[in-house]
């Protein structure tokens, strides 16, 4: 099932439209329409802040459209700019889902790895649409964003006939149908006693812990891809002695530096070891690499989905 949320304040406009291509392109397949105008949605308020503490306690259909999100094959987003913001049923949307996962970090993570597309009807902003939608994807990666400017199809978006234009009709089914570039990556979580072998990379200038993983070439296994790059990138010497087991893959979809739509599959793979190599950085990207205690990574590691995948990795 695809879902699709609408976030227009408007019965009829271009979002709308937008919503009615998307479910037209995919033909017979289940497409599920949320409109934001047809729903009675509650901010977050008129409560103690319980999120916080046990669960929230607002009762509307907000949980069925998040849970509809989790159980969907990829989620679309349409967005309107409302004064060069998303509008604020947009905001409504973020803060009420993250109250939803305020104390469940696997919840977080299911949401986070839902492949998802957004489309967004600014001819004035950009940035702060990428910042905002970007909490809806795993974090060091780019959303993957359609920006429709109605002045180059020489409309004005206010009149909300976008989509009587053929052009902007063939962007969308172009959007939907752009063949994702399929990457596959195979990462090394490698544990020695209480620690884990962590890397930290820059990833979009950001400082970013992490584990030592790659591209899997060609015919290669993901166990031979994950030893070949813990040994590129941190020195260090795993053998397929030291596998433990495959850990359950995950896809991410996002936008790499050249705007092409990425899904990757990373596989995750356990090894385990007595005692450490002689480990260094040998990429440039990768700025440091160190075993550090299992806690510390916990603590400090930036994507969730791998936190959760260390807790899984030492329980077995
Ligand atoms: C309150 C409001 C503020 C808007 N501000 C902007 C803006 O800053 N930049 C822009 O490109 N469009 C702006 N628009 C135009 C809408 O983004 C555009 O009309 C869009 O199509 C609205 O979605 P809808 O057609 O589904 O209603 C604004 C519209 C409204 C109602």
């Amino acid at each position: 099932m695809i879902v699709v949320v609408n976030f227009s304040n408007r019965k009829h406009g271009n979002c709308y439209s937008i919503a009615g291509t998307v479910k037209k392109h995919y033909g017979d397949k289940k497409v599920k329409i949320f409109n934001f105008i047809d729903e009675t949605f509650k901010s977050c308020g008129n409560c103690e802040y319980e999120c916080f503490t046990s669960k929230c306690s607002i009762n509307d259909g907000l949980k069925e459209l998040f849970k509809s999100i989790l159980q969907s094959e990829e989620t679309i987003f349409i967005i309107p700019n409302y004064y060069d913001y998303p509008s604020s049923n947009f905001f409504l949307f973020n803060e009420r889902c993250h109250g939803f996962m305020h104390n469940n970090e696997e919840l977080h993570k299911r949401y986070l790895e839902v492949p998802k597309k957004f489309m967004v009807v600014s001819s004035t902003n950009v940035i702060n649409f990428k910042t905002a939608c970007a909490y809806h994807i795993p974090h060091g990666t780019i959303p993957a964003i359609l920006f429709f400017n109605a002045r180059k199809f020489h409309q004005c978006s206010i009149d909300g006939n976008l989509m009587q234009n053929s052009d902007a009709v063939e962007l969308v089914n172009n959007f939907l149908s752009t063949d994702y570039t399929r990457e596959e990556s195979a990462m090394a979580i490698v544990l020695c006693q209480n620690t884990v072998l962590a890397t930290i990379e820059e990833v979009y200038d950001k400082a970013t812990l992490s584990l030592p993983k790659g591209h899997i070439e060609e015919g290669e296994k993901p166990i031979d891809a994950a030893i070949r790059e813990c040994f590129e990138e941190t020195n260090e010497i795993i053998t397929p002695k030291n596998f433990v087991e495959e850990l359950k893959p995950f896809d991410i979809v996002f936008v790499n530096y050249c705007n092409k739509l990425i899904k990757k599959t990373i596989y995750p793979l356990v090894f385990k070891i007595d005692k450490p190599g002689d480990i260094k950085s040998k990429e440039e990207r990768i700025k440091k690499v160190a075993y550090l205690p299992i806690g510390e990574f916990l603590k400090k590691c930036s994507y969730e989905n791998v936190k959760t995948m260390i807790i899984e990795a030492i329980s077995k």
